[in-house]
């Protein structure tokens, strides 16, 4: 290991929506993605200006804010963006130290350190932006106890749907705009001290109509996995183009959510009403000369549509829904890793002509 890092960081703290109405979002992530109540702040516990339901399965922790105020920060968001990620929250061991290190390397600050605290002690954030209006806030929460963070209270419904196996965020994608690929993947090098993993050029995504290009960027510990796709010129508009079109720039494309057994996991959120993409039929004719073989039985994937992928490590089943909110933007990836450490490449063919039916149907293409 590099001792060098000058932005450790442990995981993923926790991902930020501003959306039109928390309390309905939140109901949305229980009921169909198995999510549990954790946390919740509004008027009752004395927050005058937006309320957040947090969420949380496995390690993955979502909170959805929405504000009470018209001409808010918040609400001026929704506006614009439509429901979308605004914070991507990184569990740090110093926050004061991360926001130092970033800043003074060109980060441009969201939120100087600030130290919070309540009856169950103290937690330190700071924040810097990062593509679009997104930012990154770093939380250091050694010396807390409390639900989710000072102000919060925890969050006792009588409603509790069952988990659907999800267990962390493998990875988060980033939207950028035409020609900002390389900008922000320096952005994550210089500033945050992330390498690249791989990158995948127009070459290898592209369809007939739509291409992209994209790299990823990965920490020093390999828990945070960010790629950064970036629209490339096709015979028609590409989804990445759609997407920021709708979201009216930059902002996160997806999250992909791990589990260890995808098929009981798709089994159980198709049956609550998540829609995913499909791929043909005829996928499954010629799957597995391409990734050879695999443990789980070919009929029970492909009557579930899970998709295939190999690497020199091992291979990758995933999914990948359709969009989860109105305007075209964000959308979820169900991954299980079984060896593999890529991304699904040899996916992008037919996932990308199966978001062109989409796009088509959305008259968008
Ligand atoms: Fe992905």
């Amino acid at each position: 290991m590099t001792t060098n890092d000058f932005l450790p960081i442990n995981g993923t703290d926790y991902v930020e929506f501003y959306v039109g109405n928390a309390k309905q979002a939140a109901y949305f992530y229980q009921a169909a993605f198995g999510f549990q109540p954790l946390a919740y702040s509004g008027l009752e516990t004395g927050n005058k200006e937006k309320t957040s339901y947090v969420v949380q399965q496995g390690k993955i922790r979502l909170v959805f804010t929405t504000s009470l105020e018209p001409d808010s920060e918040i609400a001026k968001h929704c506006n614009k963006h439509g429901d979308g990620v605004k914070v991507t929250a990184l569990w740090v061991p110093d926050a004061r130290k991360a926001y130092e290190e970033t800043t003074k390397r060109g980060a441009k600050s969201y939120m100087q350190p600030q130290s919070f605290s309540d009856a169950d002690g103290e937690v330190v954030c700071s924040g810097i932006y990062t593509y679009g209006e997104t930012v990154h806030i770093f939380v250091e929460r050694d010396n807390y106890k409390g639900p989710f963070l000072p102000g919060f209270v925890a969050w006792n419904p009588e409603f509790r749907s069952k988990e659907a196996g999800l267990l962390y965020i493998d990875h988060m994608v980033g939207n950028v705009g035409w020609g900002e690929m390389n900008t922000w993947a320096e952005f994550y090098n210089k500033v945050m001290g992330f390498t690249q993993l791989i990158s995948f050029d127009d070459n290898d995504i592209s369809t007939e109509y739509t291409a992209l290009m994209s790299k990823v960027m990965a920490n020093d510990n390999g828990r945070i996995k960010f790629p950064l796709n970036e629209p490339a010129h096709g015979k028609k508009k590409s989804q990445i183009e759609e997407y920021i079109d709708f979201y009216k720039g930059p902002g996160v494309q997806h999250l992909a959510l791990a589990t260890n057994n995808i098929v009981e996991t798709v089994a159980e959120l198709r049956k609550r009403g998540v829609e995913f993409l499909t791929v043909p039929q005829s996928y499954y004719d010629t799957v597995l000369e391409r990734v050879g073989h695999i443990d789980e039985e070919l009929k029970i994937l492909q009557d579930l549509n899970i998709l295939i992928d190999r690497d020199d490590e091992g291979y990758l089943l995933q999914i990948f829904s359709k969009p989860v909110e109105d305007r075209p933007t964000v959308f979820y990836e169900i991954i299980q890793r079984k060896g593999a450490k890529s991304f699904g490449k040899g996916n992008f063919k037919a996932l990308f002509e199966s978001i062109e039916r989409e796009q088509e149907r959305r008259g968008t293409l």
